[in-house]
């Protein structure tokens, strides 16, 4: 949600802010600015829309400068125009702001700050800010943004510069990430993720909530808002160049897609042993006796991960026989619900960042629960604050529409459940090792349906006109249809619907016609409800739908029922979901592509929302 770039050093800061600002376009693409202190003078360019329109506009206007700061927003406060795009400035023009967040309390502080003589150009909140700075600046950048700041309630990661001060950038942090790379003693670029800075340099401080860097041609230091120092030690990014970029893939998403049998592999590398018998997961090995002894068990998360949540929600019922609640997080954190210390909370978040899970995480802790974090970002906010946790390992995902963290999520919770399953007695020692062996075999069988991808683009081709879909499942795989549906929606704006195979009767039945194509998920032929799902596939062809099933090989049966088969290989119910997404994750890329959709920018959402 927004990504900041700032870079201060010996270098041309242009280059090195766009490069940066387009790794971080995941976060936000309605505009994009940067400002370049040269010759003590800032000067500035904002463009509408993408980063390469602002890239374009720097090659007909270069800006020339050492120190400078950019942004790549994600509109909250104020249309996605020029004059609200960042950077934003002071009534003089002499101090400049970048900032990721959002002020709560701006509408008070506006009005204050317009008693005492400041004008607004923009309608962001974030305006608010730099003219604070300016009201309380007095020769020391540093001392009137840490003044500012005191004021402002919400959150921000934010860079400022001030004409005044050619040799300073300041950094702050309450709720937004914010990372400094250090190039060298006296180079710096502070951003609001690492992959906009692992093309310069491996070592990074990520700041904790309330500290403030300024960082020098001289050197850094870190304080507190009260201004008390804080040491704090570089870090390994864990990252390579390779990894964020597309590797000849015309899309991110597909790239994801297809890494999923090396991604799912990872989630499950020195954990699944079945030689041994066991599943050792080293993230809550301390927390083992505790989780074996909860009452229950309750999953926070948004998007694509609470879909995960339900999934795992199936799985510890089934597996392990624990009560086990999936909530949203955006909910979860105004509930007068009471915190039961015998409940293990769960957050899981691709980015470990997600503003509402991150609230939820801290609702839990305040009250003194135990939280846990299921997170894919390595020393994300999520990720540090959590008690414990399990690391999903599936490297960077930059695609807006999450794909390859979701099945890692699946993974790793598949794993938690049988582990917690046997521990609890739940599972029985004689069927451990097939379990186990299952989940082992599970890369090969994605590999498998990633090859039948130019079957799906085909089938995509009859259907990518149609502007509504429904989507079916039941047990495991209702929430894979809720998946299903989201990814078609979010990247193709096609609507789409996920249903509880047998809630159709209850509504949405009367949608169907040939207008609206069905799909619907029958993989779990020895299961008691997969016959309920044939009775639902009648009823949908009984009223002329087109039916699009996802079946498991060797199901000739089901060609009789269906317009469309896609068959995928069979498994072990509990990890039909993980083999059942891929290719309604296939189907939902290939329709967007085929309507001209930017399946890796989709209008008006971003990767990481760390917005409320
Ligand atoms: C956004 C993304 C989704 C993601 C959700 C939760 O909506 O577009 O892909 O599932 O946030 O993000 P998280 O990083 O917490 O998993």
């Amino acid at each position: 949600m927004c990504g900041i770039v700032a870079y201060i050093g010996t270098k041309e800061a242009s280059p090195i802010l766009l490069n940066g600002l387009k790794r971080l376009e995941y976060r936000g693409y309605d505009s994009a600015g940067c400002s370049i202190l040269d010759n003590n003078e800032i000067k500035y360019l904002k463009k509408k829309g993408r980063v390469e329109e602002l890239e374009k506009e720097l090659k007909k206007n270069p800006l020339k400068g050492k120190l400078g700061i950019s942004h790549t927003r994600w509109a909250t406060h104020g249309a996605p125009n020029t004059v609200n795009a960042h950077p934003h400035f002071d009534c003089q023009k002499e101090l400049f702001l970048v900032h990721n967040g959002i002020i709560e309390n701006y509408t008070v502080l506006k009005k204050w700050l317009l008693k005492k003589g400041h004008f607004f150009r923009s309608d962001t909140d974030t305006e608010i800010v730099v003219h604070l700075i300016e009201e309380h600046y007095q020769g020391d950048l540093l001392n009137a943004v840490q003044k500012a700041l005191l004021l402002v309630e919400g959150t921000y990661g934010l860079g400022v510069i001030s004409k005044h001060e050619p040799n300073i950038l300041i950094g702050a942090r309450k709720g937004s990430p914010l990372a400094v790379g250090v190039v060298q003693n006296g180079e710096y670029i502070l951003a609001s993720d690492p992959s906009a800075i692992i093309e310069h340099t491996k070592k990074v401080i990520y700041l904790d909530d309330n500290e403030i860097v300024s960082l020098t041609r001289d050197g850094m230091k870190i304080t507190t808002l009260d201004n008390v120092e804080v040491k704090k030690e570089a870090q390994d990014i864990q990252l390579d160049l390779n990894q964020i970029e597309k590797a000849g893939f015309d899309h991110f998403m597909l790239k994801e897609i297809f890494e999923q049998p090396q991604s799912i592999k990872n989630a499950m590398r020195g954990r699944t042993l079945v030689n041994e018998g066991r599943i050792q997961l080293g993230g809550l090995q301390d927390w083992l006796d505790f989780l074996v002894k909860v009452d229950s068990v309750v999953f926070l998360a948004c998007g694509t991960s609470w879909h995960a949540g339900l999934i795992g929600e199936y799985l510890f019922e089934h597996l392990a026989h624990l009560p086990t609640e999936t909530e949203y997080a955006s909910e979860f954190r105004y509930k007068n619900i009471p915190i039961n210390k015998n409940t293990a909370y769960f957050v899981i978040s691709q980015s470990g960042e997600t503003a509402d899970t991150l609230e939820s995480l801290h609702k839990i802790k305040q009250a003194g629960g135990n939280v846990f974090g299921i997170v894919n970002v390595v020393g994300s906010t999520i990720a540090r604050e959590t008690d414990a946790g399990i690391y999903l390992h599936a490297g960077p995902e930059i695609g807006v529409a999450s794909t390859k963290a979701f099945t890692s999520q699946v993974t790793v919770l598949a794993q938690l459940a049988v582990l917690l399953g046997i521990k609890r007695g739940q599972i029985k020692p004689k069927e451990v090792k097939s379990r186990l062996q299952a989940i082992i075999d599970i890369p090969e069988k994605v590999e498998h349906i990633l090859n039948q991808n130019r079957q799906i683009k085909e089938l995509a081709k009859k259907y990518a006109q149609f502007n509504n879909f429904l989507y079916l499942g039941r047990g495991y795989n209702f929430p894979t249809a809720l998946e299903g549906a989201l990814k078609l929606k979010e990247i193709s704006y096609i609507h789409a619907e996920g249903y509880p195979a047998a809630e159709m009767k209850h509504g949405p039945i009367a949608l169907i016609d040939r207008q609206m194509p069905v799909v619907v998920i029958a993989t779990d032929t020895e299961d008691v409800i997969y016959q309920k799902v044939i009775s639902n596939i009648e009823e949908v062809r009984a009223r002329g739908g087109n039916i699009i099933v996802i079946a498991t090989q060797g199901n000739k049966d089901i060609r009789n029922l269906a317009t469309e088969v896609i068959y995928v290989p069979k498994t072990n119910g509990f990890l039909t979901p993980l083999l059942n997404v891929i290719p309604l994750q296939l189907l939902a890329y290939h329709m967007a592509v085929l309507r001209g959709c930017d399946v890796d920018k989709p209008r008006n959402l971003a990767k990481s929302v760390t917005v409320e």
